[in-house]
């Protein structure tokens, strides 16, 4: 069942992604070399396949990984040793401009205002317990350059009963086409049948609320669209510059909006709001999470460093981009994300690591210095079963990533992941603040619900 999915992501994740939208596609194409042109790259080295049968098929084998050293997350760039506190937030901010130059992009400084409008309230039921869902429109000012327009779709669902305001899970909705819709709002996704309580449910059993973002209705997923969506907006139009922001950027922005219309509801608990997403949205909810924190500039580091805004993090199958070790060659690699049917999620200076001589180990940062920035907050890092899920997203390559990112949490006094060694199929690490787990099903998170919020309920009660 869940092979087909992941491969069906796959397939479209290589060029073309498009299919049977040739116009999508030849814009994309001319994006992505219009990209190359400006960081004088004559062409990108092809990605392996992500169908196991292929001659060119990704790396499965273990004993085919080779060796690698990762950059120390705590080793300052004039060769320090971070020791303290203070020593950690210089090198954060070393870490902030690796990975906005070269892998995800700059945040514009300046970025137009969203205004909320809660187009309906709806009393309704979910299985058996009554809720009240808000359904949301972010309306983005787009003065400077009124022909994009943009409303953020969101909805909020809280329980009826609540007294007080309710924690909520935050997910960026896997919404198809991931495209922006001409109407419409995130549906839910129906639960295959049998398939036991929908993650909802669980979420509101514990009292807790959950909303739905719309990733689209910020940024398109694809490369046609980036001089369209807030990407395109704040560019009036123009083509990205090789350090602009990407598509995973643009829909951690969109998640730091919805936080800001949380703050306003009462019916929310603002400082306790987890991120949640799936594979290019699971990439989103980690890059989420360091936005959270650079949002808060330099002052904040200091004084909030403890009650950022983002209270948790739900990292599902992210992969390459995301939770992965570029440094460990299996599953996805580089090339596949600068291609140009994925170069969108990334700032334009990513792909130059796909071209000439440069390839993962020329890399400033790796992923487990993405799960670092997240500290000291409390990150799950969440994976199918290789065997149903497949070995693209690279399970171990995430589980690495937890354990690299330990001596992080460890300096602030939070406890990295016990063990080194990948756990089993069904074993979970959810003692620790870096927890991970690795379900028995595929490209989803759904089996591990029940022990996200058994752990988010220790930060939470
Ligand atoms: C493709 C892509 C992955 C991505 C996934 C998804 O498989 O190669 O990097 O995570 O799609 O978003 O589902």
């Amino acid at each position: 069942m869940m092979i087909p999915f992941l491969l069906a992501l796959t397939l479209m994740a290589q060029p073309p992604r498009f299919g049977p939208n040739p116009e999508l596609q030849a814009k994309t194409q001319a994006d992505h070399k219009h990209l190359l042109e400006l960081l004088k790259i004559e062409s990108l080295r092809p990605g392996p396949s992500g169908t196991p049968t292929a001659p060119n098929a990704a790396n499965s084998d273990e004993a085919k990984v080779g060796a690698y050293t990762l950059p120390d997350a705590l080793t300052l760039k004039n060769g320090k040793k971070v020791t303290n506190k203070r020593d950690w937030e210089v090198r954060r901010k070393e870490l902030f401009e690796d990975f906005d130059r070269e892998m995800y992009g700059r945040t514009p400084k300046k970025t137009p205002k969203v205004t909320w409008e809660v187009t309906e309230t709806l009393k309704e039921k979910k299985g058996e317990i009554a809720v009240v869902t808000k359904k949301l429109v972010g309306h983005v000012d787009n003065k400077e350059f009124p022909s994009i327009k943009i409303d953020i779709q969101l909805t909020l669902t809280t329980p009826e009963s609540a007294t007080k305001p309710v924690p909520v899970v935050l997910e960026f909705g896997f919404i198809f086409p991931t495209r922006p819709a001409p109407s419409g709002y995130p549906p839910a996704f129906a639960p295959p049948p049998g398939a036991g309580k929908s993650w909802q449910e669980q979420v509101l059993e514990k009292g807790w609320g959950y909303a739905i973002l719309s990733p689209a209705s910020v940024q398109a997923d694809n490369g046609a669209g980036l001089r369209e969506g807030i990407i395109g907006l704040v560019n009036k139009g123009e083509p990205r510059k090789p350090d602009d922001w990407g598509a995973l950027k643009a829909w951690a922005w969109g998640a730091s909006r919805a936080l800001d219309y949380f703050e306003t509801d009462k019916a929310v608990n603002a400082k306790r709001v987890a991120i949640e997403g799936l594979s290019r949205y699971g990439k989103a909810a980690l890059v989420t999470m360091i936005e959270g924190l650079s949002r808060y500039g330099k002052a904040a580091l200091v004084t909030m460093a403890y009650e950022p805004r983002f209270s948790i993090g739900y990292i599902g199958s992210s992969g390459t981009g995301g939770a992965k070790l570029y440094r460990r060659h299996f599953g996805e690699q580089i090339e596949n994300v600068a291609s140009s049917g994925e170069y969108h999620w990334m700032g334009g200076n990513f792909v130059k690591y796909a071209s000439g001589a440069l390839g993962p180990n020329d890399l400033p940062v790796d992923a487990h210095e993405l799960v670092a920035l997240c500290a000291p907050r409390p990150v799950f890092i969440s994976c199918g079963s290789p065997f149903v899920e497949g070995n693209w997203v690279d399970s171990k390559g995430q589980f690495l990533a937890g354990v690299a990112a330990g001596p992080v949490y460890s300096l602030l006094g939070k406890k990295p992941l016990p063990v080194s060694e990948q756990p089993k199929i069904g074993e979970s690490l959810i003692e620790s603040d870096i927890a991970y787990r690795q379900h028995e099903g595929g490209h989803t998170i759904g089996p591990n619900w029940p022990y996200l919020l058994t752990w988010a309920e220790r930060y939470w009660k």
